[in-house]
């Protein structure tokens, strides 16, 4: 593999593990095909690979790991506990299934997926969570579609916070007050469907920026959450596209071009509500 360096910066956690700000996601990503799009991503560059049990492609993105030459400590891999297995009996054998999938004694950082309050589980899932950091099998415990009161939850019952939490965020849907809240607690924000899943190419606010700076509108937007200080986790199939969107870091959005961005919000959430989402 002729992969460079990955280019991406790093944002660490409180418990000092470093996270590749811009990770390739793969919700969405066929099994079939999970295999070869991973290899591409790893020969285009990326060093940071978001999976999840209910994706289906944990083996696909361990077996393009296992044969892709990079050393283990060189890619940072997440994978998320999904709604079923939440408690005490069901995240543990979880954790195993998805260690078994990727062909991996450890992961970087494994997420409770959705916190699916009518359930009543996350709070004894996240204790587990903080055991399964402390036998090493995770590098660093988070969490992910956690909202504020779910948050202060997990602080009413004297637990450790999490390292993470994986929110939907772009330009339509900013989280402001939620960001803000994780970054006052210490906890790393990761932006999942941070291309609003592609529904921003064309936006009228964002094409001049582009034209700017001779970048692609979807390079506008993982500029501006690069400069959101961030991680971020785009998702695509094709080569060219998985390239384009690592190669943000050659241009800087100026203030009033952040602010243009800024301005884009109308909390407009494309995923599930994660008051009420029970996985069904
Ligand atoms: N924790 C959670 O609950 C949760 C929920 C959703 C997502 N995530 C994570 O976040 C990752 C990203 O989110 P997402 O997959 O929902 O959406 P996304 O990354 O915002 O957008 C993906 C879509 O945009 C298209 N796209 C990507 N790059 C493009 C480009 N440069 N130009 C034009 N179109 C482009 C892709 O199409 P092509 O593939 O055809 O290029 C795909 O349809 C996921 O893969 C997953 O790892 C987590």
């Amino acid at each position: 593999m002729n992969a460079p360096a990955h280019a991406s910066p790093a944002i660490t956690t409180t418990g000092g593990v470093a996270i590749p700000q811009i990770g390739f996601g793969l919700f969405k990503v066929a099994p079939d095909e999970a295999r070869r799009v991973v290899e591409d991503a790893l020969d285009v560059g990326y060093r940071h690979l978001d999976t999840a049990s209910v994706y289906g492609n944990e083996a696909a993105t361990g077996a393009a790991l296992a044969t892709s030459g990079l050393a283990r400590d060189e890619v940072f891999v997440t994978t998320k506990l999904w709604i079923r297995d939440l408690g005490r009996d069901g995240a543990l054998p979880a954790f195993d299934r998805s260690l078994d999938a990727l062909g991996l004694d450890h992961v970087d950082l494994y997420l409770v997926h959705w916190p699916a309050p009518p359930l009543g589980r996350y709070i004894e899932t996240w204790d587990v969570m903080t055991e399964i950091a402390e036998s090493g099998r995770a590098r660093a415990v988070g969490v992910s579609n956690f909202l504020p009161e779910h948050l202060d939850a997990l602080d009413d019952h004297g637990l450790p916070r999490p390292a993470v939490n994986q929110i939907e965020v772009h330009p339509e849907n900013q989280e402001r007050h939620l960001r803000a809240l994780c970054a006052d607690r210490g906890i790393v924000v990761q932006a999942y469907s941070p291309l609003a899943r592609g529904a921003l190419v064309e936006h009228p606010a964002l094409t001049p920026i582009a034209d700017a700076h001779d970048v692609t509108v979807p390079q506008v937007v993982l500029r501006w959450h690069v400069q959101q200080g961030h991680v971020v986790l785009p998702k695509t199939v094709s080569r060219d596209r998985m390239a384009a969107n690592l190669d943000v870091l050659g241009f800087t959005l100026t203030p009033s071009e952040m602010a243009a961005v800024d301005d884009l919000d109308r909390a407009a959430r494309i995923g599930a509500d994660p008051r009420t989402f029970t996985g069904a």
